[in-house]
């Protein structure tokens, strides 16, 4: 059946219409808000870079946190800016790391209300900015993991839910969970950032976290752009590893690879739409080129729907507040 009888357009007549027939519906509940925490005290500072983000320091982040449960935002991901970098990245994994702290000083203001998520990786506590050990000039993988996994357990210790490693090194997912179930941590989730990509757009995040490498460049680690069979290659390793959620990053550069991992996979899906992606979008609404509420849900409405469960992203406050709880 064709025109005259049939016409799309009837069911675009007006909003309640196309509301009705929606496929792909946006809530806060797909979100999770990344939160960069720093030491010092009475820290609510701005990263340039990425507008309406900040440093919080351990003494703040708490009550930013209450607020993004109180918008309906299940999840927040935790980054740390270590007081000091070294060789072997020991801000991350040491007693007292400042990502081990924040995760207990959120958990005293909002209970359970609120998934913890920390990130898992050594570039931002690296003098050489890499998110490895370095031996002989290139990133070492074996002496990386035990490291990684040491970060797992402390921040699993200090009460996260989720470990996120983010690091690309080989056989990360069952070093951290081997680590985690060898401390009774049997109930601490791994999201593993399984495609992650060597992308220019993690550009602004790089100056948030202060961890451009300070030589080379992540291409050794981190995926080609170019592949997409590899991405599903890396999923399948990470899921046998003992990943419990997966992970593809960035998102809109990458709908095929989100939509691939979909069809292929039965486990949760997560997508990160990061910091040059948002920046981006803040960049061309400032300069009245484009529209920045509408920009946000169009390109997070197509995350979803090209098959992600899960969205990072440095507009979730924004858009839970325009969604609606
Ligand atoms: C750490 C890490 C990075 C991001 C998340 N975890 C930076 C990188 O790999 O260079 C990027 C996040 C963003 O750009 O929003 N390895």
């Amino acid at each position: 059946m064709s025109f005259p009888i049939t016409r799309p357009r009837r069911l675009r007549r007006n909003a309640l219409m196309r509301s009705f027939i929606q496929e792909t519906r946006l809530s806060p509940k797909n979100f999770v808000y990344p939160l960069f925490v720093c030491p010092g005290s009475g820290v609510k500072h701005e990263i340039s870079s990425m507008p309406g983000n900040y440093h919080f320091s351990i003494d703040r982040v708490g009550e930013e946190c209450r607020e993004v449960a109180g918008l309906g935002i299940p999840a927040v991901l935790l980054f740390g800016i270590p007081e000091a970098k070294d060789e072997t990245g020991s801000g991350a994994y040491g007693e007292s790391s400042i990502v081990a702290q924040a995760v207990r000083a959120i958990r005293k203001v909002v209970g359970d209300d609120l998934l913890i998520i920390c990130d898992v990786c050594l570039c931002e506590y690296t003098s050489h900015g890499h998110c490895g050990v370095i031996k002989e000039g290139a990133v070492d993988n074996d002496p990386t993991l035990e490291l990684l996994a040491r970060a797992s357990v402390s921040y699993a210790q200090a009460g996260a839910d989720i470990v996120a490693p983010s690091d690309m090194m080989d056989g990360r997912v069952r070093a951290i969970r081997e680590a985690l179930d060898s401390h009774s941590l049997t109930d601490t989730a791994i999201l593993a950032y399984s495609a992650k990509y060597a992308s220019v757009f993690y550009g602004p995040f790089r100056e948030a976290a202060d961890s451009a490498p300070q030589f080379g460049d992540r291409r050794s680690y981190q995926m080609d752009p170019s592949n997409q069979r590899e991405a599903l290659r890396e999923i399948a390793l990470d899921v046998e590893e003992g990943a419990d959620i997966v992970m593809v990053k960035p998102a809109l550069p990458y709908l095929d690879i989100i939509n691939r991992a979909r069809q292929e996979f039965d486990v949760p899906l997560a997508a990160y739409q990061v910091s040059g992606e948002f920046s981006m979008i803040m960049a061309a609404a400032r300069l009245g080129w484009m529209d920045r509420e509408r920009a946000m849900i169009e390109s997070l409405t197509s995350i979803r729907r090209a098959g992600a469960d899960v969205i990072l992203t440095y507009f979730a406050k924004d858009a839970a507040r325009l969604l609606g709880c």
